[in-house]
């Protein structure tokens, strides 16, 4: 397994907070409470670096994280290289003011429009759920917009590995009505760590071609 050393940069809702955009970065979003802060925590291998929480809707800035390799293991596998994570709030939250929703939509589209750093989304979904409505809403703004995104499906451990697969199919056949080629999909969990070395691969990759 990679070890790795991380750091919290900042939180911020404004870009001029927000880290100078020096490394290649990956940002995770997704409902409130599928699961994003602990899927940061899952892949660095740092239990408590992102918040966690059973209130949902606690992330309300972008949560810029650092990681480093911390032995030369994560180097070999080609993290040898720093990296930025970004933690955004989660959208969906019925307890939130229209005020609210506004400015989270606001600094949303800003941060994905304008970080130039920015390699790749990671779109998290609950894969207990049937397709939801602002998920699909969210993966075509990333389509339309051309901005590069995987969707990351949460919570695996939740269900049994045929229900996964099940449900993981449906996706697909809502995506193929609009899409001609699918995203790349990961099954994940943040219990068991599953997806863990794939994404991990996939950053590495991404990573490896970084002119910055
Ligand atoms: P907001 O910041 O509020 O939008 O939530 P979030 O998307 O960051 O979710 P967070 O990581 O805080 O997790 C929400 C809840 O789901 C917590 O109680 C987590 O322990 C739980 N959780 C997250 N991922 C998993 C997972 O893979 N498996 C299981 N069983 N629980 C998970
Ligand atoms: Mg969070």
């Amino acid at each position: 397994m990679q070890n790795f050393r991380a750091e919290h940069l900042g939180s911020g809702r404004k870009a001029e907070h927000w880290p100078k955009p020096s490394l290649p970065e990956y940002a995770f979003i997704g409902r409130s409470n599928v699961g994003k802060s602990s899927l940061v925590n899952m892949l660095v291998g740092i239990n408590k670096l992102a918040r966690v929480s059973n209130t949902p809707g606690r992330t309300r800035n972008v949560e810029h994280f650092k990681v480093e390799p911390a032995t030369s293991r994560a180097a070999e596998k080609g993290l040898g290289m720093a990296w930025m994570l970004a933690d955004l709030p989660g959208y969906g939250f019925a307890k939130v003011s229209r005020d609210e929703r506004a400015a989270w939509k606001t600094m949303i589209d800003t941060y994905l429009l304008e970080r130039e750093n920015l390699q790749c989304v990671f779109v998290l979904v609950d894969v207990r759920l049937e397709p939801q409505k602002n998920d699909l809403e969210m993966i075509q703004w990333l389509g339309e917009h051309q901005v590069p995104f995987v969707i990351a499906f949460t919570k695996s451990d939740k269900l049994s590995q045929p229900q996964v697969v099940s449900n993981v199919a449906l996706f697909k056949r809502v995506l193929k009505k609009t899409w001609q080629t699918l995203p790349t999909l990961f099954i994940t969990s943040s219990e068991t760590r599953k997806g863990r070395e794939e994404l991990l691969e996939y950053i590495a990759n991404i990573n490896a071609g970084w002119r910055g």
